[in-house]
């Protein structure tokens, strides 16, 4: 998708937009961290995972974005959602840009491309945080797995969606605590953040848990996942080469 021309000035500033894991584990090198949103897709649990939460054998699900007009054309079980994808864009510290973008240039990761959109930050993030202090849109950098990617499934029934969710684990780990590391992330970017596909599944999810007595078990690891990954992401931003920015995950894992 193109980019807008009514843009804020962010001259050589590099920014990245993150709309899944991003949102709660941040890419390497950034010392900006802004809520907001992006326009014109649909987020959705539709592009399988074979390397992070699930294996070639039994993938995952993770979530993409897909363009609103192609979304139009599929029958979806969720309703049709607002027009805000909310997410995080981080600046990369400018010194970091060139070597980021090395990386990001010459790689597709998991069936993600690269693509460009605006991001719209905020009413309350300090205009000072901002390209240019400006409140105008600023161009960000996006992963999406298009419909023509091999790992992208499409429309799913929610429950059967559910129930993958549910078993799917990969060396990232679970692929439920993915889907709730990303139920939380959102809901805690601002009152109006929380996404419907997202909770719906959560929600499946839990009961799933719940029907087979395992709640409790499952939302106590839920809960350490997330406090390693707190502590971990308060760390000072040390140089870490890391080959994407969702490899951060498996970096983590190996430690
Ligand atoms: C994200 O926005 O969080 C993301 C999207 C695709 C690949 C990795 C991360």
């Amino acid at each position: 998708m193109s980019v807008d021309n009514n843009l804020a000035d962010q001259g050589s500033e590099f920014w990245i937009f993150g709309y899944g894991s991003l949102i709660w584990k941040p890419p390497p090198h950034f010392d900006r961290r802004i809520p907001g949103w992006v326009t014109g897709y649909v987020r959705r649990f539709w592009q399988a995972s074979q390397d992070h939460r699930g294996t070639p054998e039994a993938p995952g699900r993770v979530v993409t974005l897909i363009e609103r007009s192609y979304w139009e054309s599929l029958t979806d079980h969720h309703d049709k959602p607002p027009d805000k994808v909310w997410g995080v864009a981080y600046r990369i510290i400018p010194e970091r840009v060139a070597e980021v973008k090395e990386y990001l240039d010459i790689r597709e990761i998991n069936g993600y491309t690269i693509h460009y959109t605006p991001f719209y930050p905020a009413p309350d993030v300090d205009s000072a945080q901002l390209p240019n202090g400006s409140r105008e849109p600023f161009k960000t950098l996006v992963y999406i797995g298009t419909p023509d990617n091999d790992q992208f499934v499409g429309p799913q029934d929610p429950q059967g969606l559910a129930e993958h969710i549910y078993r799917s684990e990969g060396p990232s780990g679970l692929n439920r605590d993915y889907l709730w590391g990303l139920e939380r992330a959102l809901n805690e970017l601002s009152p109006e953040s929380g996404d419907d596909h997202v909770t719906d599944l959560a929600n499946r999810v839990r009961a799933i848990a719940e029907k087979e007595g395992k709640a409790a078990e499952v939302l106590a690891g839920l809960e350490k996942v997330l406090e390693k990954e707190r502590r971990h992401h308060e760390q000072p931003h040390l140089f870490r080469k890391v080959t994407s920015v969702d490899e951060e995950e498996e970096t983590e894992k190996k430690e």
